[in-house]
């Protein structure tokens, strides 16, 4: 059987991956950022994932107002970088599991989710980020990974709630394909941060150091927060948070906290970091 054995919540902010690939990350505005993942990288090499899961969102890149789909999941065998404006970042090709991928569509819409199936579609910073942060520069990804696309971008986004529950569908998902195999769940994004308009360039640090606490001891409640509050308290790209609770809805109600990290700032953001494992 299938186990999602750890979840995993970091931030993706795209100047990262431009810090990576031009050889930035010693810098001195850039080695505080890298350094808070050195635990990540030496925890997934004795973890060895067969499979992420890698909850993220879209920024226009695959997706954009020709077709919005809430929630998304990559059922193909390859998804390439994207193309942001500056060339694709020059990271591997990302290996799905169609099989699993399969599974958990089918269980997941008959378990009263909708998700809309992409056999084909590039992956921008929100996927790459992660992966570059978690793994560092390898010449192949270490593991299989199925994206999930998830609209934060154009109104309406879906609630806390909604992802909460969406997690939950997903672990019953995993936890009924019949191979053994050791799956990891990732949210991705947040933490604080307004890109856009007159409060553009906010970052809220006790509302995020209040949100790792509640994602760790209040789940639930969190999950209740409506997505106005997000808005308010964290800015119009803080709203990304609510991929966090996917991640956190497919474990354990008590779960062991192996590693929190927060900083600010990078570009824009407040770049936040867990690591919790089922018990
Ligand atoms: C920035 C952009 C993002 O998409 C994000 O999630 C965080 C930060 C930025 O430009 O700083
Ligand atoms: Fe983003």
């Amino acid at each position: 059987m299938a186990r999602i054995t750890a979840g995993v919540a970091t931030s993706h902010v795209p100047a990262i991956g431009a810090a990576i690939d031009q050889g930035k990350t010693d810098s001195d505005y850039w080695a505080p950022v890298f350094a808070g993942y050195d635990f990540a990288k030496d925890w997934l090499r004795r973890q060895k994932p067969d499979v992420v899961i890698l909850v993220y969102n879209d920024h226009a890149s695959a997706f954009s107002l020709r077709l919005v789909p809430t929630f998304a999941i990559g059922c193909g065998t390859e998804f390439a970088p994207a193309d942001e404006g500056w060339g694709p970042r020059p990271v591997p090709p990302v290996k799905g599991h169609p099989d699993l991928a399969w599974h958990m569509t089918q269980s997941v819409i008959q378990d009263d989710f909708d998700l809309t199936v992409v056999s084909e579609m590039a992956v921008d910073h929100g996927l790459t980020v992660p992966l570059s942060l978690m793994f560092g520069q390898p010449d192949a990804w270490p593991c299989r990974v199925i994206p999930l696309a998830v609209n934060v971008v154009v109104y309406p986004p879906p609630s806390g709630r909604r992802c909460f529950m969406l997690g939950r569908a997903i672990r019953r998902a995993v936890e009924s394909f019949d191979e053994d195999l050791n799956v990891q769940i990732w949210g991705t994004g947040g933490m604080s941060h307004q890109l856009q308009g007159p409060r553009a360039g906010l970052i809220n640090e006790e509302f995020d150091r209040a949100f790792l606490d509640r994602l760790v001891s209040d789940p639930d409640g969190l999950s209740r927060m409506p997505h106005i509050d997000y808005v308010r308290e964290a800015g119009s790209e803080g709203i990304e948070l609510v991929m966090w609770l996917v991640m956190r809805g497919a474990l354990d109600d008590e779960v062991r906290e192996l590693r929190r990290f927060y900083h600010v700032p990078a570009s824009n953001t407040a770049v936040g970091h867990l690591i919790l494992e089922n018990p």
